[in-house]
């Protein structure tokens, strides 16, 4: 019986602009999913690890990542990559940590905390970070409509934590047509499942736009 934890990093990278999928994209020498790679791997709550890949960099990253780490082609969306993720799990797998590739600062420390933290009665557990600027909703020009409450709102990130029964059932209710979600959460959310957030890391934001990955190649640099 063991924890397993999926990285997708199998999406393009179309914000970041860099021209190669982001997961290549090097911060401090290394492709950004090696580096987020390395931080599960120092986590003392996770004995296995799948990446899933841009289904032309396969082979690439299967290379740099060495062996111990299972390397499969993702899907069109961020759920299909979820799902070619738990395909690839081994047997003794019963819990799950799904992990953006793209936050490659996350710490072992966020890793194993969060892992720590799905206990009953939670269905699934995931890092987030209180909302600290005030909220405002706009229309298409920037004209805002409304100052949105702050108070209770929180920014989530990555790990998500589930069992993987909970996890391959959120996710098979998806592909019979229950809708889309840019997390893991969310399906648990949908399908009643109780989810608990916990404090979050700010180093592990995502590097979505050429500013983040400035600023992570500042705190790589500064190390
Ligand atoms: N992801 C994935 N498969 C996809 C789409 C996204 O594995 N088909 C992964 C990304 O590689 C990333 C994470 O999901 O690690 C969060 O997605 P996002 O930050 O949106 O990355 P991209 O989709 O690559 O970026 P963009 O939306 O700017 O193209
Ligand atoms: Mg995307």
């Amino acid at each position: 019986v063991s924890t397993a934890a999926i990285l997708v990093a199998a999406g393009s990278g179309e914000r970041l602009g860099a021209g190669v999928p982001k997961a290549l994209v090097a911060l401090g020498g290394q492709p950004m999913v090696v580096r987020a790679a390395a931080a599960f791997v120092a986590a003392t709550t996770i004995q296995q690890i799948v990446v899933v890949a841009p289904p032309d960099c396969v082979d690439r990253l299967a290379r740099d990542l060495g062996e111990g780490i299972a390397v499969v082609a993702g899907g069109p969306s961020r759920q299909q990559s979820v799902s070619a993720g738990l395909d690839a799990l081994s047997g003794d797998v019963r819990v799950v940590a799904v992990h953006d590739g793209a936050r490659p600062l996350v710490t072992p420390q966020l890793i194993d905390r969060t892992v720590a933290a799905l206990v009953p009665p939670w269905d699934a557990v995931a890092p987030a970070l209180a909302v600290v600027d005030t909220i405002k909703r706009v229309d298409s020009r920037g004209t805002v409509l409304r100052t949105v409450d702050r108070n209770g709102l929180w920014a989530v990130q990555t790990p998500q934590v589930s069992s993987r029964a909970t996890l391959e059932r959120v996710h098979a209710r998806v592909a019979s047509g229950v809708g889309a979600a840019t997390d893991d959460l969310s399906l648990v959310e949908r399908a009643g499942g109780r989810v608990l957030l916990i404090e979050g890391d700010p180093v592990n934001f995502k590097i979505t736009h050429p500013e983040d990955l400035a600023m992570a190649q500042r705190l790589v640099a500064g190390q």
